[in-house]
């Protein structure tokens, strides 16, 4: 055994010579993965926020049940955003007066201001997400201000909500890169994720809006944030538009991430992102991280039932790998 430079810092690596066989590295991999992970459904919200037809409230509501059942113990079921940006959860208010939380299940929901926040307390919702983007593009296409006057707004949002005994979550979109700008610098995503931990929200989650992370450039953020803020802290939100999810889900696992956002099915995107279809679907994730032996308290089966019920309320065929394979190989 001795050290070697990976290229992403040291790793124990193992050098073994077979007689008349070139040398063989072999790198140790997963040493720090976790024996547990924990998962952030989003279906409910960035999932049904892409669609284009409003699903009823009663299915809605199924659907949040299905996950629960499952054993999805924070589950975001909708968004107290205006109504004429996002119609499709106009009936926020309805939703979370209507969902059941079994005991320990806890649902969350976007929230952008104080108008957000007063109807989410008013439907008797106990943690809410503030969320800004790291480009100025996308922010002002999202939420109609700068990312300066957002914060602003997320800081009142989180100080009222905490005095008001409420848990705040927070989202840094574009945080791998923008639809409209490119990359990012990535300083100012450790910038904001910071004023939001000063914020004190419990958990940031950040977020690769359009699906254009890859390992390397996950690492360099994950390092980055690293000196700054503890990986208890930080969340990430994968979106699977060109496959790379779960590959960086991995790199994160490695760092030190210990939960992960996904969307029943692979339903979602963001409506202000030409480009987010697809979230990390949590069939996908949840098999992986089985697989590696990290729990989750999910019911992998019963995950794949509520996919089911996704597919139904949308009335159209998800994307998800395991929602669409099964997951026999698991039983054989
Ligand atoms: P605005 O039009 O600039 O709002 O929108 P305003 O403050 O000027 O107010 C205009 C009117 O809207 C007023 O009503 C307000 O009361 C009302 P009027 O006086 O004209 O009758 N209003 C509201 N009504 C209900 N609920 C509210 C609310 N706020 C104002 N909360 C606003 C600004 C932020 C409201 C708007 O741009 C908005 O709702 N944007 C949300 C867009 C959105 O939801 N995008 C998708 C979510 S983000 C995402 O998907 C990314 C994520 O998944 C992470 C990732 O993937 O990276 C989280
Ligand atoms: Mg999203």
């Amino acid at each position: 055994m001795r050290k070697e430079d990976s290229g992403s810092g040291e790793r124990r690596s193992t050098l073994r010579r077979t007689p008349g066989r070139p040398k063989v590295l072999f790198v140790a991999l997963f040493e720090r993965a976790p024996d547990c992970a924990s998962v952030y459904e989003v279906s409910p919200r960035d999932g049904l926020q892409n669609e284009r037809a409003t699903v009823p409230i009663h299915d809605k509501l199924r659907l949040i049940e299905a996950l629960a059942q499952a054993g999805l113990q924070r589950i975001e079921i909708t968004s107290f955003v205006s109504p004429r940006w996002i119609p499709q959860l106009a009936d926020a208010d309805e939703v979370a007066a209507h969902a059941v939380a079994p005991p320990g299940v806890t649902f969350s929901a976007l929230c952008p201001n104080a108008v957000g926040l007063k109807r989410a307390k008013a439907a008797g919702m106990r943690e809410v997400a503030v969320f800004a983007s790291v480009s100025e593009t996308h922010n002002k296409k999202n939420v109609n201000k700068t990312v300066e006057a957002t914060l602003a707004a997320c800081a009142q949002v989180a100080g009222e909500a905490q005095a008001g005994g409420m848990r705040v979550r927070a989202y840094v979109s574009t945080a791998w890169g923008c639809p409209y700008e490119g990359d990012v610098d990535v300083k100012r995503v450790v910038a904001i994720a910071k004023k939001f931990v000063e914020m004190g929200c419990y958990q940031v989650s950040l977020g690769d809006t359009i699906g254009v992370g890859t390992p390397r450039q996950t690492e360099r953020i994950l390092r980055a944030i690293a000196g700054e803020i503890a990986s208890d802290r930080i969340a990430m939100h994968m979106h699977d538009t060109r496959g790379t999810a779960l590959a960086n889900v991995l790199v994160g696992l490695e760092m030190g991430i210990r939960d992960f956002d996904a969307s029943v099915g692979g339903l979602g995107g963001c409506p202000y992102a030409p480009g987010a279809a697809g979230n990390l679907a949590t069939e996908d994730l949840v098999f992986m991280l089985q697989g590696m032996g990290v729990k989750t308290g999910i019911d992998l089966e019963r995950l794949v039932e509520a996919g089911r019920v996704a597919e139904s309320v949308v009335g159209r065929l998800l994307p998800g790998k395991v929602h669409q394979a099964g997951v026999r190989s698991l039983k054989a």
